[in-house]
């Protein structure tokens, strides 16, 4: 029931009508007895600052950011967490006195999504695909959760070689190694946990593939793809044809929704709840499918 205590939620955004947050926060909000709603808003280019404004005045009580505006958020808020400001982007945002705080719950709730499957990263020995904004996340991360050696392969060595020299410079330490896409063949003897932060292979180029040579995948005990359309994706097919365990993006969406509610409301939600919004996702994303 929407009344006058109703407390309102949403996400900010251009496009958002393919979002399924309002799936994760509208049942979770149903399940914890809170009267909240969650709903997409579409921000038009150069009107981000009014819409965080203007969101503050209204008393909304939190938002989710996505793209294109996950970066350019930072400018409109009164606070970022160490974290989110180190990566630079910020997809959630919790009500302070004075306006909003900024942070990243998509890494928050990447390492919740794998520490749940029993995957480790302080450490580990990992393979990092790609260099743009969601593995440059990843491997933040990465250096945060004291990984051991984070090779970062991506097309463009630049790119790899930017990312390396800002999170090894955060960090004080050498953990990401940059490299070319195509030298995987040098990556040194063992086994390693690959983390697939590009956008190949997302829905509809289901078929394609960074690297399609059976020789890799065998170096790769768990493969964790940060996409989650198709379910599964040709990266993870290709880990499991290999022996090596593989898992989609989609607990990271779970989680990243989790703990921004979590912050919202200043409550913690139960695995057991987390499981019944886990498969509400997989029911909505046969609708999208
Ligand atoms: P996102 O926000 O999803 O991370 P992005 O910042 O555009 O998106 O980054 C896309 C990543 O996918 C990059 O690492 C990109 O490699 P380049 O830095 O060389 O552009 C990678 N990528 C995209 N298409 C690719 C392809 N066909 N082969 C290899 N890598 C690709």
């Amino acid at each position: 029931m929407i009344d006058g205590k109703t407390r309102l939620c949403g996400l900010i955004g251009n496009p958002v009508e393919h979002t399924m947050s309002p799936v994760i926060h509208n049942t979770l909000a149903e399940k914890c007895g809170h009267n909240l709603v969650y709903v997409p808003f579409q921000v038009e280019e150069g009107r981000l600052a009014e819409a965080v404004k203007g969101a503050c005045a209204l008393n909304v009580l939190g938002l989710n950011v996505t793209v294109p505006y996950k970066s350019a958020v930072i400018e409109s808020l009164v606070e970022t967490d160490e974290l989110a400001a180190h990566i630079g982007a910020v997809n959630t945002l919790v009500r302070t006195d004075g306006g909003y705080k900024g942070y990243n719950t998509d890494m928050t709730g990447l390492y919740r999504a794998m520490t749940g499957e029993g995957i480790r990263i302080e450490g580990e020995e990992i393979i990092l695909l790609g260099a743009g904004g969601a593995a440059r996340a990843v491997a933040y991360l990465c250096g945060a959760q004291k990984a051991g050696k984070v090779w970062l392969l991506n097309r463009t060595r630049e790119k790899a070689e930017q990312v390396a020299e800002e999170v090894n410079g955060a960090f004080g330490r050498d953990v990401i190694v940059p490299m070319l896409l195509s030298d995987y063949q040098k990556l040194p003897d063992g086994k390693f946990l690959a983390i697939q932060g590009t956008s190949v292979g997302l829905a509809p180029n289901t078929e394609d593939v960074v690297i399609d040579d059976a020789a890799f995948y065998r170096k790769i005990h768990t493969g964790f793809d940060l996409i989650y359309r198709p379910f599964t994706t040709r990266f993870m097919s290709l880990v499991q044809e290999a022996g090596g365990k593989a898992y989609n993006g989609l607990k990271m969406l779970l989680y990243q929704g989790i703990i921004a509610y979590e912050l919202w409301n200043g409550v913690e939600i139960t695995e057991e709840e987390a499981g019944l919004v886990y498969e509400k996702l997989r029911q909505a994303m046969g609708l999208f499918a």
